[in-house]
């Protein structure tokens, strides 16, 4: 399996916090924002990961986080994302990078006190498809919202929906195996212009290959002002990315 993070885009939720640097260097507590992505992957027990960065100071992952030492890993991939065309976009770049393998996919303003660990043991027996993580939030309108039935199963999932059918979010951390890429390719730009990544999740939902697991311990983003604020809140209190289940 391998690893990839999305740290592109333009950040302009956080102005101006990011006028002049990318959203993902900015501090969450104390450490930049791109280490929590990066020791999720390492904790789920990948060691292969590609950073898509993109927009403002790109070069300054390079040398905040070499060849990712910190993390135990011998080598980083990095490649860039000219302009800003969504998530799934993002991740076309990584096709030659994955070659064939199956992929976690993490969003790099995701923040979790936990860790994927069995989800992702789980997936790596998974026969095909994908598999999606929900957290209940307070205001699920900001993200991709899962419709579940009584069950759990999911039945829809909506992309930051006016009036949403449930309180669980779609979290930023995705896995898919290798025809995600030829999915991305058959997607048309969303009503903000962008190629999404829940598209590919219904994608696969309909293809009746799409698993869910309700993630433990919180979650947050970190890509608005007060999530951003909120985040380092949850570090100080909590601690994040901790290795026991
Ligand atoms: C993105 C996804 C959304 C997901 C969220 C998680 O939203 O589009 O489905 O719930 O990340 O952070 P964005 O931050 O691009 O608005």
């Amino acid at each position: 399996m391998k690893g990839i993070i999305l740290a592109g885009g333009y950040g302009t939720r956080l102005l101006p916090l990011t006028r002049v640097t990318n959203k993902h260097l900015l501090g969450v507590y104390d450490r930049p924002m791109i280490y929590y992505p990066i020791q999720c992957l390492v904790n789920a027990g990948v060691r292969d990961i590609m950073l898509v960065t993109g927009g403002n100071k790109a070069g300054e992952f390079l040398e905040l986080l070499g060849n990712g030492q910190e993390f135990g890993l011998k080598e980083l991939h990095y490649t860039y994302q000219e302009g800003a065309g969504g998530i799934a976009a993002a991740l076309a770049l990584t096709e030659d990078f994955a070659d064939g393998d199956r992929i976690i996919v993490v969003l790099g303003d995701n923040i979790i006190e936990r860790n994927i660990r069995r989800a992702a043991e789980t997936f790596a027996t998974q026969p095909e498809g994908a598999k999606i993580l929900l957290k209940e939030v307070p205001d699920p309108q900001r993200f991709g919202v899962a419709h579940i039935d009584a069950a759990g199963k999911v039945l829809d999932i909506e992309e930051k929906p006016k009036e949403p059918k449930s309180n669980y979010a779609v979290i930023g951390i995705y896995m898919y195996d290798a025809r995600v890429y030829e999915i991305i390719k058959t997607l048309k730009p969303s009503g903000r212009g962008e190629l999404e990544i829940t598209d590919v999740n219904n994608h696969y939902l309909r293809a009746g290959i799409l698993t869910s697991d309700i993630l433990e311990g919180w979650w947050t983003d970190a890509g608005t002002i007060e999530s951003l604020h909120r985040a380092a809140n949850m570090i100080a209190r909590d601690g994040a990315n901790h290795l026991d289940d």
